[in-house]
């Protein structure tokens, strides 16, 4: 039997959450659209559609939050968060933004021209739609275990460099405006990427001339992640750790609303003077004065602290053995998932578990909207939906390889019996899962489907 971590913490404030009936559910789902985003969340019982954004912040961040200097500019709070982030990350500048994908935003608009490519491991779906809406291509260059998910590779992240090296020759690196690498890789399961692999991908993109951007959401889980598997971190604090991740970048975008513990926020942090000065131009036009960015000077206070607190050593073994715990019971309920789990959420691979529906009907869909009505449990599909799209040139559907259900956990959030509970659901579908249907979409937009989209079934 998989044990329970220890929790680093004690609940001090509780929210009520309350599940409703099965005919309620059928009838929410019915009004939704199956679109799970449309559930409104007092429906839901246990919620584990995201870990972004729906941490449960410490006493530490919400005293933070009282001393919030709301000045239009150069705020106190500013200074501090300013004083962390160079000192867990390393950059010389950064700029604020309401959350990750604003960016993105700052990045690509002011660096991604019509034609050009963005190489990353994997794209996550914002990131994706974002290279995209500048007229860019994404591309992934995933090692091809990160593409098995029974593959038990420590570092299922990784850049194929090989692959990267020729994907430049053949691109050109003037048509290269910027390269990634996101960490963990939240579209393939959460896995982790190598220091190792980190210095690889870098010298590939410096040899080039191509500046180098890290995608950290979760840099400190995938920091932890290689302080426990990679040769030579066994002892180094994981701060230590991600400074020397991120001296091998020229930047990052982070969305706190991971690994910064906080309800919202992020930044995009930098070495050049010149690409800060134009996200600067960018950010007061959209987000706002630079040392703010779209959030209250009480949001910047609790992302200082929560940056603190993520890379805290006994709260990420905690948050990493607490999301293996409920891989370890899935898989004693013989539940098919991406093996071994990342630090963020544990995915069923449904390739496995719905063989009979072909991803043309959306099976991650179909499983999820099961997983709600039997349980009123949230969670999300990617696969079909979230990453599917038509071939430019022949406009025929071409799906990802893999077809994922991710159970994401909110961090501090929920005890072992909330996690048990879910298992238990998983169970009883897996005991009649041959009974399961696809679904059709109704209405679509075109970027970014899987928010808006809506179904029936077939
Ligand atoms: N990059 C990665 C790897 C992400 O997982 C996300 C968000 C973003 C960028 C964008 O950040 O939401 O703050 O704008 N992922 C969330 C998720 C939404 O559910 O995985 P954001």
């Amino acid at each position: 039997m998989a044990n329970f971590p220890l929790e680093p913490f004690r609940i001090k404030v509780i929210e009520p959450v309350h599940c409703p009936s099965r005919q309620e559910r059928e009838r929410i789902l019915l009004d939704a659209g199956y679109n799970l985003f449309n559930v409104p969340a007092d429906a839901v019982y246990v919620d584990l559609m995201t870990d972004s954004g729906t941490s449960a912040m410490s006493d530490n961040q919400w005293a933070g939050m009282m001393v919030g200097d709301e000045a239009y500019a150069h705020a106190r709070n500013f200074f501090n968060l300013k004083e962390t982030i160079q000192s867990i990350f390393g950059f010389e500048y950064f700029v604020p933004t309401h959350q990750g994908r604003a960016a993105e935003n700052i990045l690509f608009t002011t660096m991604v021209r019509p034609g050009m490519s963005v190489p990353n491991n994997m794209h996550f779906d914002t990131t994706e739609a974002n290279v995209a809406a500048r007229g860019g291509a994404p591309v992934n260059l995933v090692i091809k275990e990160g593409l098995n998910p029974t593959s038990h590779h420590p570092f299922k992240g990784n850049m194929d460099v090989v692959r990267l090296d020729r994907f430049i020759q053949d691109t050109k690196p003037e048509n290269i405006p910027v390269g990634m690498i996101t960490v963990t890789n939240n579209a393939g399961g959460g896995q982790p990427v190598s220091m190792a692999n980190i210095r690889a991908a870098s010298a590939v993109y410096r040899r080039y001339g191509i500046p180098f951007f890290i995608d950290a959401c979760r840099y400190a889980e995938n920091c932890y992640f290689i302080q426990q598997r990679e040769d030579g971190y066994a002892q180094k604090p994981v701060k230590d750790i991600a400074k020397e991740m991120f001296s091998h970048a020229d930047g990052c975008t982070m969305s706190a609303k991971k690994d910064a513990l906080v309800n919202i926020g992020g930044f995009l942090a930098m070495n050049d003077v010149k690409i800060y000065r134009d996200a600067c131009n960018e950010s007061i036009l959209r987000e706002g004065f630079p040392t703010y960015g779209g959030l209250a000077g009480r949001d910047l206070e609790a992302m200082a602290r929560g940056l603190w607190e993520g890379v805290d050593q006994d709260y990420l073994a905690y948050r990493v053995a607490h999301t293996r715990y409920l891989a370890e019971r899935m898989l004693e309920e013989g539940i098919p998932i991406i093996e071994p789990p990342g630090g963020h959420a544990v995915y069923v691979d449904v390739k496995r578990m719905l063989p009979h529906i072909p991803q043309a009907n959306l099976p991650g869909q179909a499983l999820s909207i099961e997983l709600y009505r039997e349980a009123g449990v949230r969670s999300i599909e990617l696969g079909a939906v979230a990453f599917g799209h038509a071939d430019p040139d022949t406009g025929e559907m071409v799906y990802p390889e893999l077809e994922l259900l991710r159970l994401a956990i909110p961090r501090r959030v929920y005890t072992q019996t909330h996690l048990d509970y879910v298992v238990n659901a998983l169970a009883k579908i897996r005991d009649r899962c041959d009974e399961l249907r696809g679904f059709r979409i109704t209405y679509e937009p075109l970027l970014l489907r899987h928010f808006t989209a809506r179904y029936e079934p077939l």
